[in-house]
């Protein structure tokens, strides 16, 4: 989704290059359209904007050359409006004295600025975020100081969203926040403010979490806050980030991919003895396994972890839990649920907005929030009774890798503490992560060629390999393109099995328990002249009646999974670069998807 992030310096200065690095950091959450806004004490407004990448945008726009008092830089992913420059923010107000950009989704838009064309403004796009400086606009032109026409303008824009904005003839910034994430840094000689924390860091490591409904005030040497029910000022505490910024970074691998997927033996490593320690998984147990019914809610990759969960909680601990999407939640059980029900809401960026919707209608019925989350200080956070951190670090690269294996593992660990078994097991669980990716990457790379120029497949598997399935297939066409279902395999003879003609590849993740079960879809396969690629633990029979064979190292079926998402991602990876495509930025995603 959109990204924002604004500075204010105590003396004009070449911009340009601080913006364009708080650009870079920004763009893990993917995007199509950048521009950058400056300042200057001569009353100007410089604004440079246009479709495409941050260095390709800063190159042929020569952003570095920006000068300044105050920037703003904002990542743009098309909602409102096509991707174009005129859509791309920031946005002058009609007489161009006012600049501003915005992260989320404004979703009056069609009628706000239906309004700001029939009050006389010059409306340039279609964008929402320009009816965030309209609405301000709207009420400088009345004769309010920005303060208060940014607490009118909250009230005439509906939905979820962060806005930074400056006037010029001033030395301040302002930003609002009201559902998107916001955070203030404190620098030497500098403010900043960023829909991230990673585009801060860089500045300084002091910093002011905004809450929903604040104004941030910046000024070069301090930062405001005022509450923009009342416009009254808060007091919150600096706060010192001790996080490292190493773990933003490649590390030496090719791709943020790459390296996310190497780094899930150590997460899931960090995550274990940060759920053998924690005292909030005993509430956490404790309140699953007294629901009356118990809701695992997701979407995308979370959603296969809820799948997975699912399966776990009903073998280690005989708790039925019913895995859902979540805008599936509100329209299916949305009315039924109730103060006896319990959902464990599962996101890695804590701030999607299907995950977000389906809370409110939870908290709304009285249902008791629980939440499995990587970023912390998101909205899923906060809006928990109680959560699990997943530990995992920033997750830059868009396909979901890391964060899939924690949350699985998280549930494993719950299944087995509420089932009252003994969790010492998964102490070896890293090191057969780490054993796993050793072995399968040369069986992928083998496998490559084989796939290159497929662009339609299947993912098969059943009992606690069927999630893995659909993860699998997920992101393959995630970063393929090309079209990859994930099914049940026994469902594959129901219909999908007439796609089968000579050479067509069907993978079959094949759990230790099911091996016969699978070895009948693959004959159903290979007797049409299908390609079976299946992915188990070592096994004659395997051996004998599929084409091909990743091996994964005996784990058992309660960890086999676990293991068996690892070919999948790293088969995706490599067939993504095979294609040319760039797997940490695929095209029209974002990583995090704060719109419904
Ligand atoms: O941040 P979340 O876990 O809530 O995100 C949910 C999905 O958007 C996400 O898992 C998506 O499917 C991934 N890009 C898949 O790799």
């Amino acid at each position: 989704m959109c990204g924002i992030f604004g500075i204010v310096a105590d003396r004009e200065q070449q911009l340009g290059p601080i913006l364009i690095e708080a650009g870079q950091r920004l763009s893990y959450r993917g995007y199509d359209s950048v521009g950058c806004a400056t300042l200057r004490d001569d009353g100007t407004i410089d604004l440079r904007k246009d479709v495409g990448k941050v260095d390709e945008v800063a190159a042929r726009l020569r952003l570095s050359e920006m000068v300044g008092r105050r920037g703003i830089i904002q990542l743009r992913w098309a909602t409102f409006g096509a991707p174009s420059r005129v859509n791309a923010q920031p946005h002058l107000d009609s007489d161009g004295d006012l600049v501003g950009a915005h992260n989320g989704n404004v979703v009056n838009n069609v009628e706000l600025r239906q309004q700001f064309m029939a009050e006389g403004m010059t409306v340039r796009s279609t964008n929402d975020g320009e009816s965030c400086v309209h609405a301000v606009e709207r009420y400088v032109d009345r004769g309010y100081d920005m303060v208060e026409a940014i607490r009118r303008a909250y009230r005439d824009l509906e939905g979820d969203y962060a806005f930074v904005i400056g006037r010029v003839g001033e030395d301040r910034l302002y930003a609002i926040k009201k559902g998107s994430g916001l955070v203030a840094g404190l620098a030497d000689g500098a403010t900043c403010v960023s829909s991230d924390l990673p585009s801060i860091l860089p500045l300084t490591r002091r910093i002011l979490r905004v809450q929903d409904g604040e104004i941030v005030i910046l000024w070069a040497d301090r930062v405001e806050l005022r509450r923009v029910e009342d416009g009254s000022p808060v007091e919150r505490e600096v706060e010192e980030v001790t996080e490292s910024m190493e773990v933003a970074e490649k590390g030496g691998y090719p791709h943020f991919m790459l390296k996310e997927i190497h780094e899930q033996p150590q997460v899931a490593g960090e995550l274990l003895h940060l759920l053998e320690a924690s005292p909030h998984v005993t509430p956490m147990v404790e309140r699953m396994a007294a629901a009356r019914h118990l809701y695992l809610v997701g979407c995308g990759t979370s959603y296969h972890a809820c799948l997975l969960g699912a399966i776990y909680l009903a073998r280690l601990a005989g708790r039925p839990a019913v895995p859902i999407l979540a805008p599936q939640f509100i329209a299916q059980y949305g009315p039924a649920v109730g103060p006896r029900d319990v959902g464990v809401f599962v996101s890695q960026s804590g701030e999607t907005k299907d995950v977000l919707n389906a809370v409110e209608v939870a908290q709304r019925q009285g249902m008791e929030v629980l939440g499995l989350v990587n970023v912390l200080g998101s909205t899923l956070m906060n809006e928990s009774e109680h959560y699990l951190p997943l530990v995992c670090g920033y997750e830059i690269s868009v396909p979901a890798t890391k964060t899939f294996t924690n949350q699985a593992v998280a549930f494993l660990f719950l299944a087995l503490r509420m089932g009252g078994h003994s969790t010492t097991d998964l102490a070896h669980l890293p090191e057969m992560l780490e054993e796993t990716l050793a072995a399968v990457e040369p069986q992928v790379s083998a496998l490559e060629s084989a796939l290159a120029d497929r662009d339609d497949l299947y993912c098969l598997g059943y009992g606690l390999t069927y999630p893995i399935a659909l993860e699998g297939a997920l992101k393959l066409k995630e970063i393929t393109y090309a079209h990859c279902e994930g099914m049940l395999s026994t469902e594959f003879k129901h219909g999908p099995l007439s796609a089968v003609e000579e050479g067509y590849p069907v993978l079959f993740v094949v759990g230790p328990e099911d091996v016969p079960l699978l070895v009948s879809g693959i004959n159903e396969t290979t007797t049409r002249g299908g390609r079976a690629i299946a992915i188990g633990e070592e096994d004659s029979r395997l051996r004998a009646n599929a084409h091909d064979l990743i091996v994964l190292p005996p784990a058992g079926p309660l960890f086999n999974p676990l293991l068996a998402v690892l070919p999948l991602q790293l088969l995706a990876y490599r067939l993504s670069l095979s294609r040319g495509y760039d797997p940490d930025f695929p095209r029209n995603l974002s990583k995090t998807l704060t719109v419904d």
